[in-house]
C-alpha cells in the first residue's frame, strides 16, 4: 500500500467531448471521480493523498475555463469542508498563493485551519502548482541564507531544499497515478518523484472507480522499489 498516493487527474475535456458535451461537464464528473478517490484512499489507510487540481501552466487555457474551474473549487470547498471536518481529512493547498484572489485565499486558509486536527488522512490539493516554480522558490531562500552569510554554499543539502518545498511535511509520493492517457508528469512534484512508482492509465479521470483503484493498488503491490540497492533476498 503506498503511504502518499499523487494523482494527475487528466481527461475531463475529453472525456466530455467524447460525449458530445462541453467541457465544462468533464471538470465536474471530475469533482464526482475526486470524491471517490478520497473515500476509497481514506477506507484502504493511505495517509497521504495529493492531487493535481490547477498547474501553474493551466493559466494558458480560455479565460473562460480558468474561471470555471477556480469556481469550481470554491464550490467545491466550500460544499466538502463540513464531510472533511467529520472524516478526519486534513486538507493542505500546494501552490502560490499570489496572484489568486483574497475570496479564494480565504477559502483556502479557512479550510486549512478547520480542518487542522483531522487524522485519518491528509489531503493534498495541489492548486496553482508547479514544481519548477515550487524550486525556483526553494532557490529564492536557501540563496537568501547564503547572502546573508547563514549558510555557506558548501552547506546546502538535498535535505534543505526539500524543506523549503511546499511538502516540507509529507513524506515523499510512493506511487503517482496519470489518469487520460498522457505519459508525463506536466510540473507536477519534480523533485519528490525521484522514486516514486508510476502508473499511467488510459482511462478519463471521470471514470475513475473502485475497479480502477483496486487494480492501480494491485499493479503497485508487484513493483520492486530498490532505491538503487540491491533487490532484498
Ligand atoms: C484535467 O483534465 C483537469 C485540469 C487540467 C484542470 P483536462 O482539462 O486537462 O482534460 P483533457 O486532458 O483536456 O482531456
Ligand atoms: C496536468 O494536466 C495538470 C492537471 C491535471 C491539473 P494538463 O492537461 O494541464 O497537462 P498537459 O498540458 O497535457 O501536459
Ligand atoms: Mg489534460
Amino acid at each position: 500500500m503506498p503511504r502518499h498516493l499523487g494523482v494527475i487527474m487528466d481527461g475531463n475535456g475529453r472525456w466530455a467531448q467524447a460525449r458530445g458535451k462541453p467541457r465544462t461537464e468533464g471538470h465536474k464528473a471530475g469533482v464526482e471521480a475526486l470524491g471517490r478517490l478520497i473515500e476509497l484512499s481514506a477506507r484502504q489507510g493511505i495517509e497521504f493523498v495529493t492531487v493535481y487540481s490547477f498547474s501553474s501552466e493551466n493559466w494558458r487555457r480560455p479565460k473562460e475555463e480558468v474561471s470555471f474551474l477556480f469556481n469550481l473549487l470554491r464550490r467545491y470547498v466550500a460544499a466538502e469542508l463540513e464531510r472533511f471536518v467529520k472524516n478526519g481529512i486534513r486538507v493542505k493547498v500546494l501552490g502560490e498563493r499570489e496572484g489568486l484572489d483574497k475570496t479564494i485565499c480565504g477559502l483556502l486558509d479557512q479550510v486549512e485551519s478547520r480542518t487542522a486536527s483531522g487524522t485519518r488522512m491528509q489531503l493534498n490539493l495541489a492548486f496553482n502548482y508547479g514544481a519548477k516554480f515550487e524550486l525556483a522558490s526553494a532557490m529564492r531562500k536557501i540563496a537568501r541564507q547564503v547572502a546573508s552569510g547563514e549558510l555557506a554554499p558548501d552547506a546546502i543539502t538535498a535535505d534543505m531544499v526539500g524543506e523549503n518545498l511546499y511538502t516540507r511535511d509529507i513524506p515523499d509520493p510512493d506511487l503517482i497515478l496519470r489518469t487520460g492517457g498522457e505519459k508525463r508528469l506536466s510540473n507536477f512534484l519534480l523533485w519528490q518523484a525521484a522514486y516514486s512508482e508510476f502508473i499511467f492509465i488510459d482511462q478519463c479521470w471521470p471514470d475513475f472507480d473502485e475497479d480502477t483503484f483496486r487494480d492501480v493498488l494491485l499493479e503497485f503491490g508487484q513493483r520492486q522499489r530498490r532505491y538503487g540497492a540491491l533487490e532484498n533476498r
